[in-house]
């Protein structure tokens, strides 16, 4: 039987303990739970005593120095993912780092470079794209089903959906709001979709309305992104430390010559879920929620619907599939599916779009 892999967890909030945790510890004959890291020492010590991790550490580098993890979960807020994951690269781990990779092209692209310098894997935790909806689209794609690409939408719409247990809300500590929590899934899954087209310009706009103002309304946990609820006490929430934006729209030009625009809200006035996620293709179209191929048959113009094979149905069931395919990557048996220039294309298109905010015009990336 191959060696389990030691793994270490840094971060042990919302989705350190019911993404990262859970999912590692359903790979048994794979993996081995070997410590966590917090600079909230009793979130580490109580993620390592809720799933049997022998320890937990208030200090990450010590935990690398003392544990020497093959793989560790990066899952701290977005501006720490670059020094933690380079610290655990240095200290010989391949690493999972959450979503967005970091908040500017320069860090990311550092990241993968010191990843390659020292001989480990970096994996994106782009879980988007770890659905069945998504690899039947991307198949549709890659067999030529949809033609020329030349025009997606896509939305992540929430009417209040605030994540209030963390700094979300705080530039200081993510940089940025709904445009690198869920903004960047929807991106990230389209453009693989469409074959990765390198994104060349960008015209951006993004608004803070409501975030930073207490409505006193009835929300939820769940409406926020929290889908597995939390094992910790959060922090205590004050909307006067919201500064990043609650709302954003991008329009980007596609070096094929196509385009597209994302949308994404933490607060807007419009139904939940509302706008629509569609690629136009010259030899089909699909749809998505339900996922649809839209062609012609024949005379008839035809929508068919994919019975595409359903998930574990549960709570971030993306992260098991994407532990479970690091496992396979790391033991040579497939390709790596979150590649670094898709990575790097995406965090590229989002400085684009803040970029164009800031000055008020489209931006040319280069
Ligand atoms: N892939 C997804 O679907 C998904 C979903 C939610 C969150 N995320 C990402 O996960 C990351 C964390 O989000 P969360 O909801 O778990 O936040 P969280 O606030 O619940 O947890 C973050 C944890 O990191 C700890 N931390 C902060 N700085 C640290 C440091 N320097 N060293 C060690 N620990 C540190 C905090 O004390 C906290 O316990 C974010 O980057 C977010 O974008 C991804």
């Amino acid at each position: 039987m191959s060696k389990k892999f030691r793994v270490a967890i840094i971060g042990t909030g919302m989705i350190g303990s019911t993404a990262h945790a859970p999912a590692w510890s359903a790979l048994p004959d794979d993996v081995e739970l070997v410590a966590t890291a917090d600079i909230l020492p009793e979130r580490a010590e109580s993620v390592a005593a809720g799933f049997d991790i022998p320890n937990h550490y208030g200090d990450p580098q010590k935990m690398l120095d003392e544990i020497q993890p093959d793989i560790v979960s990066v899952c701290t807020p977005n501006c720490y993912h670059k020094p933690l994951t380079i610290a655990a690269l240095k200290a010989g781990a391949h690493v999972l780092c959450e979503k967005p990779i970091a908040p500017g092209y320069a860090d990311a692209k550092e990241m993968y470079d010191v990843a390659e310098s020292v001989g480990r894997e970096l994996f994106i935790t782009q879980t988007a794209r770890f659905s069945g909806d998504s690899f039947a689209a991307k198949e549709y794609a890659s067999k030529g089903m949809l033609g020329d690409m030349y025009y997606a939408e896509t939305a992540t719409l929430r009417r209040r959906g605030i994540p209030k247990w963390g700094v979300f809300h705080m530039k200081e500590h993510n940089a940025g709001g709904p445009v690198y929590d869920i903004g960047v899934h929807a991106l990230d899954m389209l453009i693989w979709v469409m074959g990765n087209p390198k994104v060349v310009a960008v015209s951006g706009q993004t608004v803070l309305k409501f975030g930073n103002k207490d409505e006193n309304l009835a929300t939820s946990l769940f409406d926020s992104g929290a889908d597995a609820g939390l094992l910790f006490e959060p922090r205590p929430y004050d909307y006067h430390e919201f500064d990043v934006e609650d709302f954003a729209s991008g329009y980007m030009r596609l070096e094929n010559g196509g385009s597209l625009v994302l949308r994404t809200s933490w607060a807007a006035n419009v139904q939940q879920g509302a706008g629509s996620t569609f690629i136009l293709g010259t030899e089909g179209g699909l749809m998505w929620d339900p996922l649809r191929y839209i062609s012609n048959q024949g005379r008839y113009m035809a929508d068919s619907t994919p019975h595409v094979p359903s998930g574990p149905g549960k709570a971030f069931a993306g992260h098991y599939q994407y532990m479970a395919h690091a496992v396979r990557v790391l033991r040579g048996e497939e390709e790596k599916i979150v590649k670094r220039e898709e990575v790097l294309n995406v965090i590229r298109a989002l400085d684009g779009l803040y970029a164009s905010a800031e000055v008020g015009h489209e931006v040319q990336i280069d």
